[in-house]
C-alpha cells in the first residue's frame, strides 16, 4: 500500500477486517516487519487518540518513531505556491516535505480542513502535496475531509458488536458549539456505503453533506424517526457543507442531542461517537455512561487500524 487516504486504498472490507482480526489476535506478531524503519507522524493540529494509537501500532511493528507538532517547535509552514513570503511563515512545504521525507521510511499526515475556502479544503491540498512530493507511502491520520483510520476502526467495532448480519446504522447530527470538519462524517458514509448495512445519515436541514459522501444512504431528517430500530447510533457534529454556509454552525439545537428517551427508540443500540465529545451537547451523561456505550472499545481499535495500514505499507517497501 503506498497511500491511505480513503476507504478505496483499502481494497476488500471482507480481507482488511480479517487482517485487522489477525492483528488484534497476536499485535506483536509482525515485528520483524517495521525493524529499522521509522514513521514520521506530522500534526498540524491536535490529537490524543490518532497520535497515541498510531505510535502504540508502529512500535507493536518494531518501527521507530518520530512526531512532529507542527505548530509547537517547528517553523511556520507556507502551503500555497506563487506566495511572497514575507510575513510569519518562514518555510515552504515544498522544501519541508522532501527534508521530512529523507528522514523516514512511511509519512503520516494529520492537516485539518480550513472551513473558509471550500475548493481548497476539498482538494485535499496539504495531503496531496505530501503524496505527490516525499516519494514516502502517506497516509492519513485525518485530513480535509476525511478520517480514514476512524472509519476502518469503526468498522471493526461494528463487526465486533452487531448480532444481526445487516445491522442499522444511524448517524446523527449533534450539536456542537465550535464549527467542525465533515472529515468524520464524510468519511464514516464512505466506508459505511461500502458495506451493505442498512445505513440512515439525520441531520438538521442545512446540514447535508456533500452527495458524493452521501452515496446511496438514506436521509432522513427526523432524528426520532431514524432512531427507530437502530442498531448503531454513530453521533457527530459537523458545520454545514452547501454554500452559501460552507463550515458554519447554522444550529445549536439541544433537541438534537442524544439521549435516553431517544435510545428507547431504537433496537437496543450501542452508541458510538469517535471522541473527543462534548458531554451533554453531542450526548447526555446517562448514554455515554451507558452499558450500551462502545466509544471506548472504539478508541481502543484505533491502534487495530492503523496497524493493519501501517504492516500493509511496510510490506509494500
Ligand atoms: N478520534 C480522533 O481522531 O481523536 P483525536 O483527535 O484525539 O486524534
Amino acid at each position: 500500500m503506498k497511500k491511505f487516504t480513503s476507504v478505496a486504498d483499502i481494497g476488500d472490507l471482507k480481507i482488511a477486517l480479517a487482517e485487522a482480526a489477525l492483528v488484534k489476535n497476536d499485535r506483536f506478531a509482525f515485528q520483524e516487519l517495521g525493524k529499522n524503519k521509522t514513521l514520521l507522524m506530522i500534526f498540524f493540529n491536535s490529537s490524543l487518540r490518532t497520535r497515541l494509537s498510531t505510535q502504540k501500532a508502529a512500535m507493536n511493528l518494531g518501527m521507530n518513531v518520530i512526531v512532529l507538532d507542527v505548530n509547537q517547535g517547528a517553523w511556520k509552514l507556507e502551503t500555497e505556491r506563487g506566495v511572497i513570503m514575507d510575513g510569519d511563515k518562514a518555510e515552504h512545504l515544498l522544501e519541508a516535505i522532501p527534508v521530512m521525507a529523507s528522514y523516514c521510511d512511511i509519512i503520516g499526515v494529520r492537516s485539518f480542513a480550513g472551513l473558509v475556502n471550500k475548493k481548497d479544503d476539498y482538494e485535499e491540498k496539504v495531503i496531496e502535496q505530501f503524496i505527490r512530493y516525499s516519494g514516502r507511502p502517506v497516509f492519513s491520520m485525518e485530513a480535509a475531509t476525511r478520517h480514514p483510520l476512524q472509519s476502518f476502526a469503526d468498522l471493526i467495532t461494528i463487526e465486533e458488536y452487531k448480532t444481526k448480519e445487516r445491522p442499522k446504522v444511524v448517524m446523527t447530527w449533534a450539536p456542537h458549539p465550535k464549527a467542525l470538519p465533515q472529515a468524520v462524517p464524510n468519511s464514516f458514509a464512505e466506508w459505511m456505503n461500502a458495506t451493505d448495512y442498512d445505513f440512515v445519515i439525520t441531520h438538521p436541514e442545512g446540514y447535508e453533506l456533500d452527495p458524493k459522501f452521501v452515496g446511496n444512504a438514506r436521509v432522513e431528517y427526523d432524528q426520532r424517526k431514524a432512531f427507530e430500530g437502530a442498531d448503531f447510533i454513530y453521533a457527530k457534529n459537523w458545520s454545514a457543507y452547501a454554500d452559501p454556509n460552507y463550515g458554519k454552525v447554522l444550529s445549536t439545537d439541544r433537541d438534537w442531542t442524544v439521549d435516553t428517551e431517544k435510545m428507547a427508540l431504537t433496537d437496543n443500540a450501542f452508541f458510538m461517537h469517535c471522541l473527543p465529545v462534548r458531554r451533554n451537547m453531542i450526548v447526555t451523561d446517562d448514554v455515554i455512561e451507558s452499558e450500551r456505550s462502545i466509544v471506548i472499545p472504539e478508541a481502543a481499535n484505533r491502534e487495530i487500524s492503523a496497524q493493519t495500514v501501517l504492516k500493509r505499507m511496510l510490506e509494500a517497501l
